[in-house]
């Protein structure tokens, strides 16, 4: 069958761009995920606004429309990245205003406004009126005017909220605020890291059997051969007085600025953007009206060597069909979606997706390589080290692949596109089970 490209197990837009995944909570019953929207242009020109699916279970999701527009002094360029937390009854949404002025310039040292706003709703749907809570003259002197992508959490008795920055001498970091009410913040401190870019988006702290997390998506770091080999990376320090330990979230072409919330059962879950900004490589979907979606969901947890894996939600298993093998050197022709498991420890395999790409693990080394460039939409080879392979699960969508090596201590995200829904697989040295997958309902 042809391929149509539309996602069955991811959210995207119908028509028009997203990026990132926003206000992620729980509340009154139900899931949100709000995104960043650019619904009049497949490629993310027009106003940035808000878009928002909501659902009571992570697989149904109805489409809310767009939720919060640029339509006040504040916000004028655009509603920016931001978050959701629950207080009294009311999902509280915070973002950035982004406000770019006329004249002669830079818009990093000068011209660009990064005001951070709330808003509050009782059905995640009608917004109160907009409050600007902080504006540039409230950062620190060191700040650029970047500073923006609130994330806000409860911390004993009291709320705290990290923002992300870039400072006047192009360092990135993270700014602290403090409040006992949601409406007045104050400033408490920094933290950056040594040699770590000159900008940090979209900052999250996550704690995962009490131990904490900073999540930053950096920009600026040097590219390496099995390391920040995107454009723009994202992952994790662990926070302590200092930070300490980064590791990429996700070593695929296509990762960029998560977020995490805490489901009410407990887990810690996890959404990414399957895209980054100014790629070198492309999306097929954009000529057809519309562009990127989200990350199928992560539940998040504490590994014992105190990194943390990824696993796709187990909402994933009332998806699963029933499975079929596959075994070394015999080709298996399966439909998209599925997903693929395989539980073996090895030391060299390989998986071809016939004329499309191979990835394989020789050496210590996780590879993906696109065969066909089309089917790559110009992605090239990513790679990561693996100390062992003890095991790989594949969520195969349409359009996109996550594949979680040795059960989520490592992930590796892409966007793909076949022509047909049925692709050819055929492995050496690993063999394993293939479960069609049935789509999530979205409406
Ligand atoms: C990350 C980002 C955020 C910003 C948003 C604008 O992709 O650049 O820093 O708030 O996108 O759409």
């Amino acid at each position: 069958m042809k391929n149509d490209m539309r996602q069955l197990l991811h959210l995207e837009p119908k028509s028009g761009w997203l990026n990132d995944p926003n206000g992620l909570s729980f509340f009154n019953g139900k899931y949100h995920v709000y995104f960043q929207y650019s619904p009049e242009s497949a490629y993310g020109d027009g106003d940035k606004c808000w878009g928002h699916w909501q659902g009571s279970d992570l697989i149904h999701w109805e489409f809310m429309g767009t939720a919060i527009r640029p339509d006040c002094p504040d916000d004028r360029n655009g509603v920016y990245s931001g978050c959701g937390i629950v207080k009294d009854g009311l999902l509280n949404l915070f973002y950035t205003g982004n406000v770019k002025e006329d004249g002669d310039h830079d818009y990093v040292t000068s011209g660009r406004g990064a005001n951070v706003i709330r808003v509050t709703t009782a059905d995640g749907l009608d917004m109160s009126e907009k409050q600007t809570l902080l504006t540039n003259a409230d950062y620190p002197d060191f700040c650029s005017c970047h500073v923006r992508d609130p994330k806000v959490w409860e911390e004993n008795g009291s709320y705290r909220m990290v923002l992300g920055a870039r400072t006047l001498d192009d360092k990135g970091c993270v700014l602290f605020y403090r409040s006992d009410d949601l409406a007045k913040w104050s400033y408490e401190r920094m933290m950056s890291a040594p040699d770590f870019g000159y900008m940090w988006e979209c900052p999250d702290v996550i704690e995962l059997g009490g131990k904490r997390f900073l999540s930053i998506s950096p920009q600026g770091l040097e590219h390496g051969e099995t390391q920040f080999q995107n454009v723009y990376s994202s992952g994790c320090f662990t926070l302590e007085e200092t930070l300490c330990g980064f590791e990429e979230w996700d070593y695929g072409f296509d990762f960029y600025a998560p977020q995490s919330f805490t489901a009410p059962d407990g887990r810690v879950i996890f959404i990414g953007w399957m895209g980054i900004g100014d790629i070198p490589y492309s999306n097929l979907t954009a000529e057809l009206g519309w562009q990127h979606c989200l990350t199928f969901p992560r539940e998040l947890s504490l590994r014992s060597d105190g990194g943390i894996y990824q696993r796709p939600i187990r909402e994933l298993n009332a998806l699963k069909q029933r499975p079929v093998s596959f075994t070394d050197g015999k080709p298996l022709e399966t439909q998209l979606p599925f997903y693929l498991a395989s539980f073996a420890e090895c030391g060299r395999f390989s998986i071809e997706f016939e004329g499309i790409l191979l990835m394989s693990f020789d050496n210590g080394i996780f590879t993906l390589e696109f065969t066909d460039k089309q089917a790559g939409g110009g992605r090239t080879v990513r790679r990561v080290k693996l100390d062992n392979f003890t095991g790989l699960e594949i969520i195969a969508d349409k359009t996109s692949l996550e594949i979680f090596l040795n059960g989520g201590e490592k992930v590796m995200s892409t966007r793909f596109y076949p022509l047909e829904t049925a692709v050819t697989l055929t492995a050496h040295g690993i063999s394993g089970s293939v479960y069609p997958l049935r789509g999530m309902e979205v409406r």
